[in-house]
């Protein structure tokens, strides 16, 4: 799989705690895809896995949220720092599958790999629905904009949008397909109520990873026939019914 290194081009807050990072894009990646980040020169073992936010033109954004030492330590980037991409891996969302009305529905950091989404449907003739919810300050909602028909936002504090989940903002029901990433509860949450109105739901699981090429099996999941799925390489995006929420 393609490894290189790459200068950064910008790396800006755009939220609280939250960074979108753009680099120069050398390959085309599926929406759904992800790398592996690792500054150059890092004390870290391990890169971090962060999901294809968008591409526009020469340009990939990863948008990522800081919550520990490898985070903090792509948020100290300045531009023309160097860092190792590896990528782009696992398989996107089903995207040439998808007809009929198409619902996205991403909760905090989650929303990353669903800009993409909503640019690849939109460009397909078939712009979808989009419901995300935050804890509290929305961020990066503006890029789902031109892509979607509608957009709707839910905060759990009340600051912007409806006040609660984003399990309030739609009925699955109405929908040909879901697509969703988000906290783990917030997937299950959609995957329980889609599997009550019978509506396919595609989730992109965030699992920690180590190698992220399938080779050391810290990423697996189990489905409901006890099967081992490694999120790297069968994943990130599953049908949600198949998965094992609750291990
Ligand atoms: C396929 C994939 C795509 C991802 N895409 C994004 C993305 O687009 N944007 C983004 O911000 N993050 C994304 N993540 C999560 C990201 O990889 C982790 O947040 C990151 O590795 C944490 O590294 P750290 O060193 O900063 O934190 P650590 O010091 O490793 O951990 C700090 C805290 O975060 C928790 N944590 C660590 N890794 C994860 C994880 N994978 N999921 C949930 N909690 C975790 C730990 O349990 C701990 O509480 C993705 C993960 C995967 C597997
Ligand atoms: S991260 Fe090593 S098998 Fe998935």
């Amino acid at each position: 799989m393609p490894s290189e290194i790459v200068s950064v081009l910008s790396n800006q807050p755009v939220g609280e705690d939250v960074f979108a990072l753009e680099l120069p894009a050398l390959h085309t990646p599926k929406p759904g895809q992800f790398y592996m980040l690792r500054r150059e020169g890092s004390v870290l073992l391990l890169p971090r896995a962060i999901s294809l936010c968008r591409k526009e033109g020469d340009t990939l954004t990863f948008l990522y949220k800081v919550v520990g030492k490898g985070t903090a330590e792509l948020a100290a980037m300045r531009p023309g720092d160097n860092l190792r991409l590896t990528g782009p891996l696992g398989n996107g969302w089903p995207l040439e599958k998808l007809s009929g009305r198409v619902l996205l529905v991403g909760g905090g950091i989650g929303i990353a790999p669903l800009v993409s989404a909503a640019k690849a449907l939109y460009q397909q003739g078939n712009p979808p629905d989009c419901c995300l919810g935050f804890p509290h300050q929305p961020f990066y909602h503006e890029p789902f904009t031109p892509y979607c028909r509608t957009l709707h936002i839910a905060t759990e504090s009340g600051v912007a949008g409806q006040q609660g989940l984003v399990t309030q903002l739609f009925d699955p029901g109405q929908y040909d397909a879901v697509l969703c990433c988000g906290p783990t509860p917030m997937m299950k949450a959609v995957v329980d109520l889609c599997k009550v109105s019978g509506t396919p739901v595609w989730v992109s699981l965030e699992n920690r990873m180590a190698c992220g090429v399938g080779a050391c099996l810290v990423c697996t999941c189990t489905d409901h026939q006890g099967k081992n799925r490694r999120t790297c390489k069968e994943g990130p995006v599953f049908r949600g019914e198949e998965i094992n929420f609750d291990p």
